[in-house]
């Protein structure tokens, strides 16, 4: 399903890649197309270097021969390119629906440009159909829950297949607030979260991205504020 829409965003943002640039890499379906499309132009003979947002697109790196970093190491990035769940026409984001906000946050947050792309199912008027994953210390799941709940969220606690609390690479777990489309303060509400105790960090990316690369089947656009 929108396969083909994905792999043209991430061509494009590949193209956006240049000789000796420092990337954050994103976690996904989009941004694995993306690490498709990287690992040719590598072994093609570019020299970049990386440093991923999850274990997963990590070893998919190594595997196509992509020379990762650590922000240890490598603490500015020149470009990170990842995928969203969600962007509103301020280019706000929701992150997180594959577990891997945090670290796509610190990448991105550590780099000069965001670039994200995405398929036409990710583009829409007011953030909130998505759940909203926030990352949390496992004791504060009852509290955060509440105030989720009186912000009028459905929340939901992230499982695995075997019914076990979903772990983050970092060792967290995830509530997913489901809000609905009505999400009409992602700064206020971005703010508000931050200010929890229990919570390690939320799917809200605001103000972060400079672009999305929206792919169809046949084009990109370059969607901007
Ligand atoms: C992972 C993410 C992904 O970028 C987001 O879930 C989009 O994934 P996909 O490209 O598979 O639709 O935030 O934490």
């Amino acid at each position: 399903m929108n396969d083909n829409a994905k792999r043209m965003a991430a061509a494009a943002a590949v193209e956006m890649v240049d000789e000796g640039m420092r990337l954050g890499i994103g976690t996904g379906s989009t941004a694995e197309q993306f690490i498709i499309l990287l690992g040719q132009r590598v072994q093609a003979g570019l020299s970049v270097i990386g440093v991923p947002t999850s274990d997963r697109s990590a070893a998919l790196c190594h595997e196509l021969g992509i020379a990762l970093t650590t922000l240890d190491e490598t603490p500015t990035l020149d470009l990170a390119v990842d995928g969203t769940d969600e962007f509103d026409p301020a280019l706000n984001l929701i992150k997180g629906g594959g577990g891997a906000l945090l670290r796509e946050k610190i990448v991105a947050g550590s780099a000069n440009r965001l670039v994200v792309i995405a398929d036409a199912s990710k583009q829409v008027a007011v953030l909130g159909a998505f759940p909203l994953p926030v990352e949390i210390i496992p004791m504060a799941r009852q509290p955060i829950a509440q105030r989720l709940a009186a912000l009028g969220a459905t929340v939901t606690l992230r499982t695995n297949p075997a019914g076990a609390p979903f772990r983050t690479d970092e060792g967290h777990w995830i509530l997913d607030g489901d809000f609905g489309p009505a999400i009409s303060d992602p700064a206020g509400l971005a703010r508000d979260l931050s200010s929890w105790p229990g919570v390690v960090e939320h799917g809200l990316f605001c103000g972060m991205a400079e672009c999305v690369l929206l792919g169809t089947e046949d084009q990109v656009t370059i969607v901007t504020t």
